[in-house]
């Protein structure tokens, strides 16, 4: 299975711009599975609700039907981060496209900072979904600080970590990536953005240093801090299912959950 992401800057507010660069990088990727940035058709450095409105999609909608129209003329799964509408509020989700012509979201349970002037937390718990019989997972961004994110998706028998981000903290997903693919034994797609949002007086910048890491905390892809563009990795996504480290060392079967959540405030 070729797995990959789209390295690149959103251009703020221009919708169309955007889903038609991502569109193109599907096609010409050559891969089964490609994952794009936290908020990767809008931008991510909104001032006004308003902002968001505008640059909101509905699940189905015009959005969803160009990246499924991709992904079934393709064959790859595409996973896009994007503002959804739905029953009148706003999430920060990340659609699922998949070859065989379904279209799925999952709404990010970890709000960061001012994300929370703007969206909703998810309120669809941590689905899993089925890319050509393989079991994967999405976490949005700032979902990565919480390991226990990571160890449900793991212990639902996930084998592949899509996470879209837009990073401005630096290094720290560098560290979990390869931390959540090793104590999980799983594959982990870390899709950043790159460049600078300066917006009337107001700035951020993102770190870029996407990558693909192994299921034993390797990382066996990484675009540079600046570079926009597709990376893609061949895998073998059954050597997840693998979560023996020694021959008597099992990351699952070793967990002591009877002494874990003694401290729950
Ligand atoms: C983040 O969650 N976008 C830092």
């Amino acid at each position: 299975m070729k797995i990959g992401f789209y390295q690149f800057v959103p251009e703020f507010g221009n919708v169309d711009k955007n889903i038609d660069t991502m569109v193109e990088a599907v096609k010409s990727a050559d891969a089964d599975l490609v994952v794009f940035p936290e908020l990767a058709t809008s931008g991510y450095l909104f001032l006004d609700p308003k902002e968001v409105e505008a640059t909101a999609s509905a699940v189905p909608g015009p959005m969803s039907d160009a990246f499924l129209k991709a992904a079934v003329e393709t064959d790859t799964a595409v996973v896009v981060g994007f503002p959804e509408k739905a029953d009148g509020v706003f999430y920060n989700s990340a659609l699922i496209a998949t070859h065989d012509g379904k279209v799925q979201v999952y709404r990010k349970n970890h709000l960061f900072n001012e994300e929370k002037l703007f969206f909703k937390p998810g309120n669809l718990g941590f689905p899993t979904f089925d890319v050509k019989g393989v079991k994967v997972g999405v976490l949005i961004c700032f979902d990565h600080m919480f390991p226990e994110a990571a160890r449900t998706l793991a212990l639902d028998g996930v084998q592949i970590v899509c996470h879209p981000a837009n990073l401005v903290l630096p290094g720290f997903a560098q560290i979990t990536s390869c931390c959540r693919a090793l104590e999980n034994g799983v594959f982990w797609i870390l899709a950043n953005r790159h460049g600078t949002e300066d917006r009337k007086g107001r700035s951020l910048s993102y770190s870029g240093l996407s990558r693909i890491v192994d299921n034993r905390g390797n990382v066996i892809a990484q675009a540079g801090a600046a570079d926009t563009g597709f990376y893609g990795v061949e895998i073998d996504p059954a050597k997840a299912f693998d979560k023996k480290v020694a021959p008597m060392a099992d990351l699952f079967a070793d967990r002591r959950p009877e002494l874990y959540n003694k401290i729950t405030k």
